[in-house]
């Protein structure tokens, strides 16, 4: 799989170097709204070309799954794709936002790649092979206690239909932590699980192409990641659960009471 890494790597740079080459035009660029506070410029859809082009040159027979693009069928390997992670902070210069990408095989998980261009940081794994911030190996934090934990979130923005579950949500855990961040994304949300940098992340209805990546990342940094229901099914569902395995079921035990049928 190290090939594919490499692969995966380049075309993370190569991308991060466009969209931070952009950042500086951001007023000028064209945007389009694809639903209820949904963005995408063409920053985005232009960094999707490169990751594509990158990837489709090394291995042209691979299948292809990109926010923008959709899906380009080919054989077993899919490439899961998120050009721009954060397009709502990247149009307001809010220095938050990175790419993913994920090759998966028969849906197993087999490389992940989150890059930061704005602090030139590249989270990888390989599945079986352990995660890295550049050249450093990552580990989830320990914590026994939420008591003095570092959460991470996102806002269900793209629809009121769920806000009540996550209020309850949030009411439960903001009491019991030191803190809770909603910094814009969930790549970067995983990635920093698994760097430690926070304790624990759960949020509603995010797609795969925000996940992918940083679910490898973080189980190979020694995380648990569920849906809520606590089973597997969050690529289904969008709905996450991530920490250490202590982090996470006290989490899990707070959320549980508020999650409704439908996000089961
Ligand atoms: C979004 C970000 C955000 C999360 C949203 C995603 P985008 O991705 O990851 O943190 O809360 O659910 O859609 O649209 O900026 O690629
Ligand atoms: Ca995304
Ligand atoms: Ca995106």
């Amino acid at each position: 799989m190290q090939p594919m890494l490499n692969i995966a790597v380049r075309a993370a740079r190569s991308a991060g170097d466009l969209i931070l080459r952009s950042s500086d035009n951001v007023g000028r660029l064209t945007i389009d709204q694809k639903g209820k506070n949904d963005y995408a410029s063409e920053v985005d859809r232009m960094a999707e070309r490169e990751i594509i082009n990158i990837i489709k040159t090394a291995y042209p027979d691979h299948s292809i799954l990109a926010e923008e693009s959709g899906g380009h069928v080919g054989n077993d390997f899919v490439w899961v794709i998120d050009p721009l992670d954060g397009t709502t902070n990247f149009l307001h210069g809010f220095p938050q936002y990175a790419v993913s990408i994920a090759l998966k095989c028969k849906g197993r998980l087999e490389v992940g790649v989150i890059y930061d261009p704005l602090r030139d940081e590249l989270f990888t794994a390989k599945r079986g092979g352990g995660a890295m911030l550049n050249n450093r190996r990552l580990r989830v934090t320990q914590p026994n206690v939420l008591k003095g934990a570092l959460l991470g979130t996102g806002f269900p923005f793209k629809t009121d239909e769920h806000l009540d579950a996550y209020v309850g949500m949030f009411k439960a855990l903001t009491t019991e932590c030191a803190g809770i961040r909603r910094a814009g994304s969930a790549a970067l949300d995983l990635a920093y699980v698994a760097a430690g940098r926070l304790d624990g992340y759960w949020e509603i209805g995010i797609m795969e192409w925000d996940m992918a990546a940083g679910i490898l990342i973080v189980k190979e940094a020694g995380g648990v990641v569920t849906d809520f229901s606590f089973n597997d099914k969050y690529m289904e569902s969008g709905n996450v659960i991530v920490g250490s395995p202590k982090m996470h079921q006290l989490m899990y035990q707070l959320i549980e009471p508020h999650v409704t049928t439908d996000l089961k």
